[in-house]
Formats: C-alpha cells, structure tokens, sequence
C-alpha cells in the first residue's frame, strides 16, 4: 500500500543543542548545507510522500514554514504539499502527533523525528514500508546498555524473517536495567489513523508527557504493530557531538563539496 503523507514533529525546544537553540529552532539548525527538517521532508519524499506536514512550536512556525516557501519552493519539492500545524502547548511527542489527526484524517502516514537523519544510501522508509499492510509499523536498533535510558524500547514477540517483528508492547526510556530488550525505536514509524484515538485516551506517562512509546505499547498488546530492524543507524543531530558526526558523513558524500572535503579531513588527521 503506498502512504502519501508524513508528518514530521519538530515542536522540541532542542534543550541539548544550547546555546545554538536560544532562538533558532532545533528544527532550523544547518546540517551541511540545508536544516535539519528539510532533510526528513526530503526523506518522506523519496518514499513516496506528497503531502508533509510539519508539527511546529506556536513562536517558529512562521520562520519554518518560511524555509520552505521564502524563495519559491525548493527543488525537489516544488510538487510537494507541505503544511504547518501548530502544537500550542508542548505535552509530549505522543501529543504532537495527536496534533496533526485532522490533516492527516483517515489516512496511514509516515512519521519522522527531525533530529534523526539517514546516512547516504541508509533510508528505511522504504523497507517499513514493504512490511506495512494494516497494522503500524516501527524501526528499530539493536541498541547497546547505556543506550536503554535514551529511546523507547520493545517487548519483541515473533519474528517474521530477519527484519520483521511482532512488537508486544514498549516502555520509553526504561534503562538498562528494566529494558525488555534491546530493540530501541528510532525516530521513523508509519502508522494508521487509529494511533491518533489511542493517543487521545492515553493519561500522560513519562516525564509527564503524552508519549508516543505508550501509544505504540498499546498497539503492541492489542497485535496490532509490527517493528523493522534498520540495516544500519541513523545520524542524530539532536546533540552537538552527533550533529558534528552527521556533518561529516553527510558533508564526505556531498555531491559538489565531497571531494574536496575528503582531501581537507585526510590533511588535518595526518596533522594530529
Ligand atoms: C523520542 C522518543 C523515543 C525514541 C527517540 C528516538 O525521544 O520519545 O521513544 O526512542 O525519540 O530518537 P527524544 O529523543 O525526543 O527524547
């Protein structure tokens, strides 16, 4: 089944990337050559997505919704329908979600967090995809101890192949010593429209927040969620060292400045 929309929240106050997020949105910091969020709008695009809808904080959305229109529209997205949604009062990633059901109506859709990006070549959009037939599908990593305490981890039931998983239910952020296993959600979920009513009966949880992972748990214990372990992980621009990495990686592979870049890294390490 195709999904033609996606929604990318990106209403966080990005408190791990201060000082540079006192006024910019985390949203709007530069990843090489273009923000954060137009990466995941770009993202959603090649897997099929013609409608993105952007989850933003009351005060920025203005200057988001500018990045995509100011000059015109970008290329590569001149045919996509990108529309910003107001989160009014930050109550969780679950509540921003719940944010965009009336754009998103009765249709499944892609789910991105901004401050995840995919290596070159890494997408796992398309492989979510293929495994989602009428049940939500999340992506996964194996994740390491010190991980645990960070992303929201499955209760994994049967597998289906080698990528393919029956989520059971999930905890968010449980730590190493309660996680239910190692299989961490990061950052890119599709999911049918019945999430949005889940969410909406979900008493807060963590943190006191309306958490997605909850919503996802209890997709879980109804059987009626699947996970796809990803090839490989993602680049996380949400702290200063991962948005440093990501720079790299992405700013080796650029198409005009690659090369060049390559050389100038190669001189500086041998300078070390
Ligand atoms: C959010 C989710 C968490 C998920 C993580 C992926 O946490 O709540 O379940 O594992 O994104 O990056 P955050 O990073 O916003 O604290």
């Amino acid at each position: 089944m195709s999904i033609e929309v996606a929604i990318v929240p990106a209403a966080g106050r990005g408190t791990r990337m201060r000082p540079a997020t006192r006024v910019v949105p985390k949203a709007l910091i530069p990843v090489v050559d273009r923000p954060a969020i137009q990466y995941a709008v770009e993202e959603s695009v090649r897997a099929g997505a013609r409608e993105v809808i952007l989850i933003v904080d009351p005060g920025v959305g203005t200057l988001t919704e500018r990045h995509f229109w100011e000059e015109g529209p970008l290329p590569g997205l001149r045919d996509v329908r990108i529309t910003p949604v107001v989160q009014e009062i930050p109550h969780g990633l679950g509540d921003a979600v719940l944010t965009a059901r009336q754009a998103v109506a009765d249709r499944p859709f892609f789910c991105l967090l901004a401050d995840n990006i995919p290596p070159p070549g890494g997408d796992v959009l398309p492989g979510m995809a293929e495994a989602f037939e009428n049940m939500s599908v999340v992506c996964l990593r194996r994740l390491t101890p010190d991980f645990l305490e960070r992303y929201g981890v499955i209760v994994p039931g049967t597998w289906f192949g080698e990528n393919v998983v029956e989520v059971r239910g999930a905890v968010e952020k449980p730590g190493a010593a309660d996680a239910p296993s190692d299989l961490g959600l990061i950052g890119r979920y599709i999911f049918t429209p019945e999430v949005f009513t889940i969410l909406e009966n979900l008493p807060p949880g963590l943190g006191g927040e309306i958490q997605l992972t909850d919503a996802i748990s209890a997709m879980g214990e109804a059987g009626r969620c699947l996970g796809y372990v990803a090839g490989q992980d993602l680049l996380d621009v949400g702290n200063p060292l991962g948005l440093l990495e990501a720079s790299t990686v992405l700013g080796l592979s650029h198409p005009e400045w690659g090369t060049v870049y390559q050389a100038y890294l190669a001189r500086l390490v041998e300078e070390l």
